[in-house]
């Protein structure tokens, strides 16, 4: 059985409000011919345009998602944004644990963690980055890297939380660099998350969640991604900054 796809656009530091709304625009007309009711769409824009993205889409099935948060629901965290905040302006998802916020921001799976509770404690539903570097897949360590982000960072949660979640599989060294992990080396790490998975919280619930491959994701490379049994989806990057190839890879990918 295939879960129902999803296609993601984490559009990180890209896109000012103007920006934002023709772009999403574009997307609109793009995908005008999309059955939605097989494939979720989702957009993840920097924080200031989430409301004007938001009036954008009104009325469509795109889901608006915030790119990370803090565990808090307010209080003296200069800089950070609230789950409190990104339900107000109308986001269903959050990603939770970016590679790049872990690299450039120091984030823990231990933080992850708080995050993820937090998510699921405001009725966010949280997309889980997870991936290893070029140097932990060299050190044959790829696996283990995955297992300690996810032990760490689903610590505590119950099956039923777990289930509703989705991943994100993001080998480091695929993501802005144009060099994607080829369809067998993403479905090998995806068939182990699953594993696990089912290991951890049984098979009716592991078959029930969604994990997306990211990492220099395009039209020309989603269909054969998609094509494997573990991968349900893509988080998009760079070319979910252009309507014309996010649309492209909603199409193929679905
Ligand atoms: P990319 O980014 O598609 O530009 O490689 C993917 C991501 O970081 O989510």
């Amino acid at each position: 059985m295939k879960r129902k796809p999803m296609i993601a656009g984490n559009w990180k530091m890209h896109m000012t409000t103007k920006e934002a709304r023709e772009l999403v625009s574009g997307l609109l007309q793009e995908i005008g011919d999309v059955d939605t009711t097989a494939v979720d769409i989702l957009v993840a824009p920097p924080y200031t345009a989430l409301s004007a993205v938001k009036e954008t889409l009104s009325g469509s099935p795109v889901l608006l998602a915030g790119q990370n948060m803090h565990w808090e629901e307010k209080g003296a965290f200069t800089g950070e944004i609230s789950p409190l905040m990104l339900k107000e302006v109308g986001c269903t998802h959050v990603i939770i644990g970016h590679s790049e916020r872990r690299q450039l921001f120091g984030e823990t799976n231990e933080t992850v963690n708080q995050k993820l509770k937090s998510a699921f404690s405001h009725g966010l539903a949280p997309i889980l980055c997870v991936g290893e570097s070029l140097e932990q897949r060299e050190a044959g360590r790829t696996t283990s890297v995955i297992e300690e982000e996810l032990e760490k960072g689903l610590n505590g949660l119950t099956t039923e939380q777990v289930q509703s979640m989705i991943l994100a599989y993001e080998p480091i060294w695929a993501i802005g660099t144009g060099k994607t992990a080829s369809p067998e080396q993403a479905e090998e790490v995806h068939a182990f998350i699953r594993k696990w998975l089912i290991s951890k919280h049984g098979e009716a619930a592991a078959e029930k969640i969604r994990v997306l491959y990211g990492g220099s994701v395009k039209p020309e490379n989603i269909e054969g991604l998609m094509a494997k049994e573990n991968i349900d989806g893509g988080l998009v990057g760079g070319a979910s900054l252009k309507a014309d190839s996010f649309a492209q890879i909603v199409k193929r990918g679905s």
